[in-house]
Formats: structure tokens, sequence, C-alpha cells
């Protein structure tokens, strides 16, 4: 078993940029909320995620982007989107190869996030 921070255990910065790139190429072809991301800068996005996910995994301090209030504030996301980017960031990990128990710390991270990201 591999241990170490969970950054480590993602894959480190080279296995969290094939992550995060998995989860917006997802995202993006997800009908229940592609069109939140149909106009945005994807290589903006995938930067954006894959430095969000390293910093906030024990990972260098690269995230230079807005906290979840700021980013998601006025977009008026449902519960149900947020399943779905639940559903991406889940998909991601198992076509990376990540195992249970990465992801149920994944899963947990991200419902601490949920109350920062959904009806702000
Ligand atoms: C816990 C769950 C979530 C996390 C951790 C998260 C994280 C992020 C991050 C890190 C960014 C990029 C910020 C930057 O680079 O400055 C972002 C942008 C964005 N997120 Fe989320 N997000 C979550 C849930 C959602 C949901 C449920 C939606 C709606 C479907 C959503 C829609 C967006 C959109 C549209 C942007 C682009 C904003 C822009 O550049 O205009 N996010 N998110």
């Amino acid at each position: 078993m591999m241990s170490g921070s969970l950054y480590e255990r993602l894959g480190g910065t080279e296995g969290i940029h094939q992550i995060a790139n998995d989860i917006i190429d997802n995202h993006l072809r997800h009908p229940r909320i592609s069109k939140r991301f149909a106009e945005k800068d994807v290589g903006k996005l995938k930067k954006g995620a894959a430095e969000f996910i390293i910093t906030g995994t024990g990972g260098p301090n690269v995230y230079e982007g807005e906290d979840m209030i700021a980013t998601h504030k006025g977009m008026n996301i449902s519960d149900d989107e947020f399943m779905a980017v639940v559903d991406d960031i889940m998909g991601a990990l198992d076509n990376n190869g990540i195992e249970q128990r990465e992801k149920e710390e994944v899963l947990f991270i991200l419902y601490c996030l949920r109350g920062e990201v959904v009806s702000q």
C-alpha cells in the first residue's frame, strides 16, 4: 500500500494534472453540467483544477485562483449539479487507477466543500 500525503498517493504533480484533465473532459460531456463550461477556456480550467488539487492535497502551494465561495458565487449551483461534479471526479480517479482509500479521502474533501459551492 502507498503511503505519504494524498498528493503523493494521487501521483504527484504529473498524476494530478492527468486526473484534472480527465475531470474537465468528463464535465464537458456530462449532460447535466456541460453547458456551465461551454464558453470557458478549457486549458485554464484544467490548469486551475490541477493546481487546486495539488495545493489542497498536501503538494506545493501552486494554486493562485480564488477561494471556492468567490469562484462559484452567483452561479446558483444545485445539489444535482454538485453530484454530477462528484461523479465526474470519481470517474476520473477510476480512470487513473486510484484506489478506494484515496477515492474516499477525495470524496470527504469534496463533501466538506459542498457548502462553499452549492447555492452561492
Ligand atoms: C466541491 C466541488 C467543486 C470544486 C472543488 C470546484 C473547484 C473549482 C476550481 C478550483 C475552479 C477554478 C478556479 C480558478 O482556476 O480560478 C472552478 C471553476 C468553476 N467551477 Fe467549480 N468546483 C466545484 C463544483 C462545481 C460545480 C458543482 C459546478 C457547476 C456545475 C462548478 C462550476 C464551475 C465553473 C463554471 C467554473 C469556471 C468559472 C470561470 O472560470 O468562470 N463547480 N471550480
